[in-house]
This record gives structure tokens, C-alpha cells and sequence, in this order.
């Protein structure tokens, strides 16, 4: 099944468990929840204590995107019993083995992400590893991008290598995903899409949630 995960970066923080509720409601699949540091990317956005706050308030299950440097030192305070996956990027970890078998320890699904210009090749001794590969498809940063074109290629080769080898991690997409270009996505093997601005900046969040429900399930 291909799943959705709204990021709630573009939410509006001030009513953030009702602007949930409403792709709740819409039919998401996962809450994708994008941490920045100020380091690893040019931004800073929240911790763990606004992840923690939606606790309760819906049944979503989060998945984390960790943009920070030292990920390692911060993994166990995003580890909750709603907390599905934990990724971390490839760019950010010296020993990125050890951390995903620390990830892997708290019991939470681990993932791998990718920055656009970072090659397929940088996962050969680490895929039969993880539970998720995600391949920014943005610089990461901010949300409201435009979608980098080449990774679409990028996208079906890595579900190539995930048919050719037999895996079963799973592939999300994660920047500059619209209405228009999710059927694209989709069909290029992505299995979880992230969309940040095109659910949380329309005018009816929940109708939205649901047209994008409607074409990922029509693919
Ligand atoms: C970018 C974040 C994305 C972002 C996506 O650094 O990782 O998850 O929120 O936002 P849109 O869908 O607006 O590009
Ligand atoms: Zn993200």
C-alpha cells in the first residue's frame, strides 16, 4: 500500500493537533515530522516536545526526519509508542552503521536519508540494513520547494536495486510533491510520499488529504 505522511512543518503551529485531526480524518497514513538544527540544514524548526505534545491527540504514527548533526545523541527522546520510523541522513553520520543498529536497539524502524546530490552508492554496505531509504527530492531545509526533476531517476533506481535484490525497505519521497506530480512519484516506486505545503497550506486541509489519497490509491 502506498502510504501518505503530511509533514507538519508547514502546519500552523498555533492549532497544530486540529490541523493533525484533519489529515487524520482525511485518510494520512503517518505524520512525518521534520527536525532541523540550524546546523546540518540553513533552519531550525522544533524537537521532540512538539512531536511529544501530539501524543494522544491522534493515532498517526510518526515518522521522523532527523536533520541535525550528532543524531545519535538525541534519538531515544523521539522514541515513543507512536514513533514508526527514525531517519537519519547518511550525510550527517560518521558511523552511520552504528547508528542505524541504534536506532534499530529502541525498537523503532530505521531509515536512511539521502540529500539530492548524494549518489544511490552510498547505501551499498548499509541497505540490507534499513527499513526505509528516503531520498529528498529538495534540498533539505525548508519546505515549499520545487521538486529536483533528476530525482525521479534517482527514485527508479532505487527501486530497481530494491526488486533486482529482493529487499523489502521501504521507499519514501520527501519535497516539492504537489498534486500534479504525485502520480509520477508514485509510479516511480515510491511507497511513502511526503507532502509538506501542498496538504497544510490549502484551504481545507482534511479535502486535500483526500485527493491526494484518491491518486496515490488510483496508481
Ligand atoms: C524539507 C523537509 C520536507 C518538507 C516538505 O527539508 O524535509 O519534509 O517539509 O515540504 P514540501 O512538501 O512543502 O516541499
Ligand atoms: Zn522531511
Amino acid at each position: 500500500m502506498i502510504q501518505l505522511a503530511p509533514s507538519i512543518l508547514s502546519a500552523d503551529f498555533s492549532k497544530l493537533a486540529e490541523d493533525v485531526k484533519q489529515i487524520e480524518t482525511g485518510g494520512a497514513h503517518l505524520i512525518h515530522v521534520d527536525v532541523m538544527d540550524g546546523h546540518f540544514v540553513p533552519n531550525i524548526s522544533f524537537g521532540a516536545t512538539v512531536m511529544k505534545s501530539l501524543q494522544g491527540k491522534t493515532q498517526l504514527p510518526f515518522d521522523v526526519h532527523l536533520m541535525i548533526e550528532n543524531p545519535d545523541q538525541y534519538l531515544e527522546d523521539f522514541v515513543t509508542d507512536q514513533t514508526e520510523y527514525i531517519t537519519v541522513h547518511q550525510e550527517a553520520c560518521t558511523h552511520l552503521h552504528r547508528t542505524i543498529q541504534h536506532i534499530k536497539q529502541t525498537g523503532v524502524k530505521a531509515g536512511v536519508s539521502l540529500n539530492p546530490a548524494t549518489s544511490l552508492d552510498a547505501l551499498d554496505y548499509i541497505i540490507e540494513d534499513v527499513d526505509m531509504v528516503l531520498l529528498m527530492s529538495v534540498n533539505p531545509g525548508f519546505g515549499g520547494q520545487s521538486f529536483i526533476p533528476q530525482i525521479m531517476e534517482k527514485a527508479r533506481e532505487l527501486a530497481e536495486i530494491k526488486r533486482a535484490e529482493g529487499l523489502d525497505f521501504r521507499i519514501e519521497i520527501d519535497g516539492g510533491v504537489k498534486l500534479d506530480n504525485v502520480i509520477e512519484v508514485v509510479n516511480a516506486g515510491v511507497e511513502i510520499v511526503v507532502a509538506g505545503s501542498a496538504v497544510f497550506k490549502a484551504d481545507n486541509i482534511e479535502e486535500r488529504t483526500r485527493e491526494f489519497i484518491k491518486l496515490i490509491g488510483e496508481v
